[in-house]
């Protein structure tokens, strides 16, 4: 099957997705210092955002003929991302670690675009370049706040 490796990355993207999901409310409750309130609200906008994606991801792979993973222990067994401990941080240093697992996704969405693309579905290709886009954005906001 010519979109298998594509499938299986897929599954690799939404399970990081999951645990993203988890960390960034991490994050959201366990800041701490200034910009607390700034922060707490920004983590809430992007796990929103994070949960569309992950939704969207699942359903394009039943869409192309397959099986979304869909249970914590599948993603804790696929995810490349790690977890954090359940503990205070400070919000300069929770924006360090989002943006380096921002990195990670934004590597693995261009990765995905290459497979859409080798695997001749520009549709799911197009999904990971606007994920691309919105990863690379978000970097640079990381970024900006942390100069
Ligand atoms: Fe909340």
């Amino acid at each position: 099957m010519k979109n298998e490796n594509l499938i299986k990355e897929m599954n690799v993207y939404l399970a990081n997705l999951n645990l993203l999901y988890v960390k960034l409310h991490n994050y959201h409750w366990n800041i701490q210092g200034k910009g607390f309130f700034q922060l707490h609200a920004t983590y809430e906008t992007l796990y929103d955002h994070v949960t569309e994606t992950l939704d969207e991801v699942a359903e394009r792979i039943l869409i192309i003929g397959e099986r979304p993973a869909a249970s914590m222990k599948e993603y804790m067994a696929l995810a490349t991302l790690k977890e954090r401990e359940s503990a205070p941080i400070a919000v300069e240093a929770s924006v360090k670690e989002v943006y380096e697992d921002f990195e990670v996704m934004y590597q693995d969405t261009l990765k995905l675009i290459a497979l859409a693309e080798e695997a001749q579905d520009p549709v799911t290709a197009d999904m990971f370049t606007g994920y691309a886009a919105e990863f690379h954005k978000n970097l640079w906001m990381m970024r900006s706040y942390l100069a």
